[in-house]
């Protein structure tokens, strides 16, 4: 038997190496190399739709031919809308045939969750549902939790074997594959574990090769690790045409599900889902939600007008300002950065005259949402100093606008979709930079625009 070959791969990014290093010359990572034993010989009987080794030497495809742009003709094969909008939309308008979609996101956050539901949905076409996380049980218990009525062409595979998934895929001939989850696969040509840099290369290779020569759309779901990043190669990310990930407090029932990146769409979209006891609800008008909880004027609330994606929201910013038991002032945040939080403390302490120095301050951006759109810094400070006054701002006023770092107020991005927004949920009257109004007819919309230049301005306004 011939000497087994083995390889070093950073589990971080995927680098190769043939012998071990300490710290990855690519990614700067330490401590990252694995051996992995790679296996050339293909394997003694595959389904009758075999993935070619990747492995140079090992490939059978026949060599392609270069043709000139004009004589090819672009079959334009429609596109597979599902009934779930929200992943319609930030898919660029449906699941485009031969497409390799990957979801990622935290554990229990939902992905099967939403998966199985999109499976269970699409009664036109046969779907197989793969698991190598579930058993059959669980998943029918989870199909009877989601629907009532169980759909006939949802098939259901428990197997980790990729040459085996394809022989099934074979006998099934189904219209979309789920793969939950990439990281359980592995195939035979590789030796080393599920999971494993080259096993989730080599998986996402042959469900790619088997998606682009059948046209068949594969959803591949992908575990993400502690920081936040897709586990795994980062070559992942760059083998798929679309990455999507699925974010959101567990605790909370609000989902977002953002592109990261899209081949056949814009990246700037965003579907937003509630997790309910019988599965994921889309959410098409989220601002009435976020904001239903509203009661009349409480201190330490202001309304923020934000931009997520392509989409505006409005949003309740909470901030409680109290006096400091213990010595140094404590400043906690959820749902907005904490650097930016301290920043515009600062610039309310010295530009405004507030004395912060010796309160605590906690920011809650509500529904468990989290933003990083700048235009929400004029709403944390109206919040922080509402708190810490005590005075309520009046329900019906939203603002949007960046704070500088002089207390100046500058201008936002695509105003005018925050502003018809605001209108559309009967807002009355909006803070805006004073940069932010050339070139919008500020007389179209519904609602009084306050245009304001400095942050004195916004709180003598306010309060
Ligand atoms: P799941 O889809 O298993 O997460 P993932 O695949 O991302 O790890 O989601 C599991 C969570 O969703 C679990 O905490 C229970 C919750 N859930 C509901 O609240 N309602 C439901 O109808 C279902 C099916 C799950
Ligand atoms: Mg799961």
């Amino acid at each position: 038997m011939a000497k087994a070959k083995t390889v070093f791969f950073c589990q971080s990014c995927g680098a190769q190496s043939v012998k071990w290093i300490g710290r990855c010359p690519v990614c700067g990572e330490w401590n990252t190399y694995v051996e992995e034993v790679i296996q050339k010989e293909e394997p003694a009987q595959a389904g009758s739709w075999k993935p070619a080794s990747t492995t140079p030497g090992g490939s059978s495809t026949k060599a392609a031919k270069s043709r000139p742009l004009n004589d090819i003709v672009a079959e334009d094969e429609p596109r597979i809308i599902t009934s779930d909008g929200e992943l319609n939309r930030v898919l660029g308008g449906g699941i485009v045939p031969g497409s390799i979609v990957l979801i990622g996101g935290e554990p229990g956050i939902g992905k099967s969750t939403l998966m199985l539901q999109i499976a269970l949905s699409l009664r036109k076409h046969k779907v197989l549902y793969v698991s190598g996380e579930e058993s059959e049980a669980q998943i029918k218990m989870r199909a009877e939790r989601l629907v009532d009525q169980q759909h006939p062409n949802c098939y259901i595979l428990t197997e980790t074997q990729t040459q085996n998934i394809f022989r099934q895929i074979d006998q099934v001939q189904p219209n979309i594959v789920v793969i939950d989850s990439i990281q359980t696969m592995h195939s035979s040509l590789v030796e080393s574990g599920a999971g494993s840099v080259s096993q989730v290369r080599e998986c996402t290779t042959e469900f790619l090769k088997f998606a682009k020569e059948t046209s068949t759309p594969v959803l591949l779901i992908g575990h993400i690790t502690k920081d936040g990043s897709l586990a795994g190669p980062k070559t992942l990310e760059h083998m798929v045409d679309t990455v999507l990930q699925f974010e959101g407090d567990r605790h909370m029932s609000y989902r977002i599900l953002r592109t990261i990146k899209n081949r056949f769409g814009s990246t700037s979209e965003l579907g937003i889902y509630e997790m309910q006891g019988t599965g994921l609800r889309q959410v098409s008008n989220p601002s009435e939600i976020l904001l239903s909880q509203r009661s009349e004027s409480l201190s330490g609330m202001a309304i923020g007008a934000t931009l997520e994606g392509n989409r505006p929201l409005l949003v309740e910013v909470q901030a409680l300002v109290t006096p400091a038991t213990y010595g140094t002032p404590q400043r906690s945040s959820t749902g907005f950065d904490s650097k930016r939080l301290q920043m515009l403390l600062a610039v309310l302490e010295k530009r405004a005259g507030l004395r912060l120095g010796q309160h605590d301050v906690f920011l809650n951006i509500a529904g468990g949402l989290r933003l990083d759109d700048p235009a929400l810094d004029m709403a944390v400070c109206a919040a922080v100093v509402s708190s810490l006054n005590d005075l309520p701002i009046p329900g019906d006023v939203c603002l949007a606008a960046e704070v500088g770092l002089s207390g100046e107020i500058r201008a936002v991005a695509r105003l005018d979709q925050r502003l018809a927004e605001a209108e559309k949920l009967g807002f009355r009257e909006m803070y805006v930079s004073h940069f932010n109004g050339k070139g919008l007819d500020l007389a179209r919309y519904g609602l009084k625009v306050q245009p304001v230049s400095r942050l004195d301005e916004v709180l003598n306004g306010l309060f």
